[in-house]
């Protein structure tokens, strides 16, 4: 978080790489010439950054604004950093949009460029071009931005909840590990976002979806955010878009890492990821982990179909929440969305069905393993111990135990 601290720090710090980007530096992308034009796609993409700004119906901030909002970005209030730059918590009056005191007012997240050159400056328009036109329960509010000498932010609704990297990987005392119930509510959420970009009136393809770019709010809805690397679908009969190869480790499909053709598929694919993610509770590298679990995709595949199996891939801080077929829906839509074959994949309005009929049965499950639960207990005076998270007493499905069963069999 050290570049977090001051504006200084930003020559000391490089690209917040991580498991990030291979090059956050796109160049000149060939978008098959012909989709920043596009007549189809809505938002039409303006041409000029003026048009881009004005066409937006943001606020523009000043610099001044948004460093007493932050309280001169003090760095107890910072929310976190990514390859863009730190994003600070602040308070601004709702009618006026003037700062206000901490703790009044609406309460806003403000991301702060702290990379010099094009490339942050071309994300920074992007996100405006993108998320100053674009309204949907499951996109991140962009409320506006700031554009003054060599400063660069931007100014979102803040996300209670923050990430779903935080609620999936962090282990603090501060986060519960999130439910099986919410797993499938923030995998029905982000999944209504992508459809919606990929849907006919949008064309959008994001490009960068990820754990750290579903954020949650209050009540656990899921908000992408992050529209950076989002490029307008492809146009006059392509299939595909052609862009350099950019997007994060692990999450980018295969074919488009092979060619640098993008297609929505290309997001289905790390929609996969990121669901069997949640599944799993397991990052999709993590290099913390024995040789052969630490490729999460490669390490899960045989595991995914199987009855006998599924319940070593499975999060065991959810044991018991799930039943056994609801386990397989959720893998076998991870499956697919991962297969090698783009056109193999479902789009995302078929993954988003396949979550709403999954979210009904296990709520339907849950309620009947809730009931025959309070039936035995009326019959006998046993008490089980139920753990903040549960969503009710549903037995586990009769798995074998793990230690009974290696995962290298
Ligand atoms: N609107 C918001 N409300 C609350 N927290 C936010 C908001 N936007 C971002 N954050 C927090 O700031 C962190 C950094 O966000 P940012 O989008 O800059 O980087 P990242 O997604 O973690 O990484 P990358 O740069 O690779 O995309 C997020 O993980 C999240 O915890
Ligand atoms: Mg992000």
């Amino acid at each position: 978080m050290g570049s977090c601290l001051s504006s200084q720090i930003k020559a000391e710090s490089p690209l917040h790489i991580g498991a990030n980007l291979f090059n956050r530096g796109e160049g000149n992308d060939s978008s098959d010439g012909s989709s920043r034009a596009s007549s189809l796609s809505i938002p039409q993409t303006p041409r000029t950054e003026g048009e881009i700004l004005q066409l937006s119906n943001l606020k523009s901030f000043t610099f001044n604004d948004l460093k007493t909002a932050t309280r001169n970005f003090r760095p107890d209030s910072v929310l976190g950093e990514g390859g863009f730059g730190c994003v600070f918590k602040g308070w601004i009056d709702e009618q006026t949009f003037t700062a206000a005191r901490p703790g009044t007012g609406l309460v806003i997240a403000v991301k702060r460029l702290n990379q010099e050159g094009f490339q942050g400056h071309k994300e920074w328009l992007a996100e405006i071009n993108y998320l100053g036109q674009l309204y949907h329960p499951n996109l991140v509010k962009l409320i506006g931005f700031c554009f003054e000498d060599e400063h660069r932010l931007l100014v979102y609704e803040f996300m209670p909840r923050g990430s779903l990297e935080h609620h999936l990987f962090r282990r603090s005392s501060y986060h519960h590990p999130l439910s099986w119930k919410l797993r499938i509510k923030v995998a029905l959420g982000a999944a209504k976002g992508l459809a919606f970009l990929h849907g006919d009136k949008v064309k959008v393809i994001y490009r960068d979806f990820k754990t750290s770019n579903i954020l949650l709010d209050a009540n656990f809805d899921a908000k992408l955010s992050d529209f950076g690397l989002a490029k307008d679908g492809p146009t006059g009969g392509k299939s595909y878009v052609s862009t350099r190869i950019m997007g994060t480790y692990g999450y980018a499909a295969p074919e488009y890492m092979a060619t640098g053709h993008l297609t929505a598929k290309s997001d289905v694919y790390s929609y996969g990821v990121v669901l069997l993610e949640m599944l799993s509770g397991r990052r999709v590298v993590d290099k913390n982990r024995p040789s052969g679990e630490q490729n999460l995709i490669e390490w899960a595949k045989p595991y995914l179909s199987s009855k006998r199996k599924i319940f070593q891939v499975m999060d065991a801080r959810i044991q018991g929440q799930y039943s056994l077929s609801g386990a397989l829906k959720a893998a076998n839509v991870a499956i697919k969305c991962l297969s090698l074959e783009p056109k193999s994949r479902p789009n995302m309005n078929e993954v988003v069905r396949a979550l709403e009929q999954l979210q009904d049965t296990e709520e339907t499950a849950i309620r009947e393993a809730q009931q025959n639960a309070s039936r035995n207990a009326n019959a006998g005076p046993k008490h089980r111990r139920r753990s903040a998270n549960d969503i009710g007493d549903m037995k586990p499905a009769v798995y074998p135990r793990p230690s009974l069963s290696p995962v290298h069999t």
